[in-house]
């Protein structure tokens, strides 16, 4: 039995860091286990232009432990009247890793997203130049759509018909729930490619409404039936480069999340490595977990592969019922189980 597991240092190609006390309360799970992660811009006001870009990344760095070596790979919101110049040039300066594709009113703080694909082709046809990579947040917004059918809806109707117009643009699926979606990117070109999180492998929707409401279960895009989470495991671990690690860590605080309209999100980041391969264990596939985890993020985004290594030991351990964050208390993804690795550093 393999005991403990060594793999080139991984990176979070998803996560939210949020700001003030609750950036400070967080960061540094992320920073343990990660060595760059491209953070999320939905905060209020978002991070919509370059000076922004700047500002949200210094009050980052300033935010990770000392004793923790971590670069955050800022995304742009987009929005109705992003400035195409604006984002190429935050791209070439080294501000901008990706731009972030928020449907208008798809989930937390994506009021000021696009209410329409066709009004942001200016920019995407500048960005598929420039080979700057697009974040998609995959799910329609018309209340005619069920919310289960929001990701499936969204590939026929924008995410097809974009990639057909711009075969150049660098795509990513981000936090991938369906299996139309496992089979969506499988069949597109190399340069669509998808994040997995660790939630979406582990629960489908009755771990949200079975025995009772569980709102530390819901997240956006919401977990599916279980077939849907049998094809997102079967992708995560098939070796695929398409696929690869992207926790949306997204905290909310205890009180926001219990409540009669309970916030979207789950934070996953202080166990997110136990958490991923746990799976792929089940699986009989720890061979195929570095290059999940470590290797085909950075080839998609084109750049180098990590140089120092992390270690997960078969160690039990117990997630904690909640996380003091200062300002916050946050409920962990897992909260209360046991789980067989242990991120030994
Ligand atoms: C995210 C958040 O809270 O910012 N919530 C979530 O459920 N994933 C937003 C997002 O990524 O959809
Ligand atoms: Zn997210």
């Amino acid at each position: 039995m393999t005991n403990s597991i060594t793999i080139r240092r991984p990176d979070d190609w998803h996560v939210h860091l949020r700001d003030g006390a609750m950036l400070q309360g967080v960061v540094g799970y992320t920073a343990r286990q990660f060595a760059r992660a491209i953070v999320m811009p939905n905060l209020t006001p978002p991070v919509t232009d370059v000076a922004r870009g700047i500002a949200y990344r210094e009050r980052i760095l300033a935010a990770v432990p000392a004793d923790m070596d971590f670069t955050p790979l800022m995304t742009a919101y987009l929005t109705d009247n992003s400035d195409p110049a604006e984002l190429v040039r935050g791209h070439a300066e080294g501000v901008f890793t990706a731009a972030k594709l928020y449907p208008a009113g798809a989930t937390t703080n994506s009021d000021s997203g696009v209410t329409d694909v066709a009004n942001i082709r200016g920019v995407l046809e500048a960005m598929a130049e420039a080979g700057m990579p697009l974040c998609v947040h995959g799910e329609v917004t018309s209340a005619d759509v069920d919310i289960f059918d929001r990701e499936a809806v969204f590939i026929d109707r924008s995410l097809a018909p974009l990639i057909r117009d711009l075969p150049e643009l660098k795509v990513i699926f981000e936090h991938l729930t369906s299996e139309e979606g496992v089979q969506f990117v499988e069949g597109a070109g190399a340069n669509v490619a998808a994040t997995i999180t660790p939630q979406h492998l582990h629960i489908n929707r009755n771990a949200m409404l079975v025995g009772g409401i569980r709102p530390h279960a819901y997240c956006l895009p919401v977990a599916k039936r279980e077939k849907h989470r049998l094809a997102l495991r079967k992708a995560a671990t098939s070796g695929s480069a398409k696929f690869f690690l992207g926790t949306d860590s997204a905290p909310h605080a205890r009180e926001a999340k219990e409540s009669a309209c309970g916030c979207a999100g789950i934070f996953n980041a202080p166990f997110a490595l136990e958490s991923y391969l746990a799976v792929f264990e089940e699986e009989g596939a720890l061979g195929r977990f570095e290059g999940f985890a470590s290797l085909h993020g950075p080839a998609f985004y084109g750049m180098p592969v990590n140089e120092e290594t992390v270690t997960l030991e078969r160690v039990e351990c117990t997630v904690p019922a909640s996380i003091d964050a200062g300002a916050a208390e946050l409920v962990p993804f897992h909260a209360g189980e046991t789980l067989r690795w242990r991120f030994a550093g």
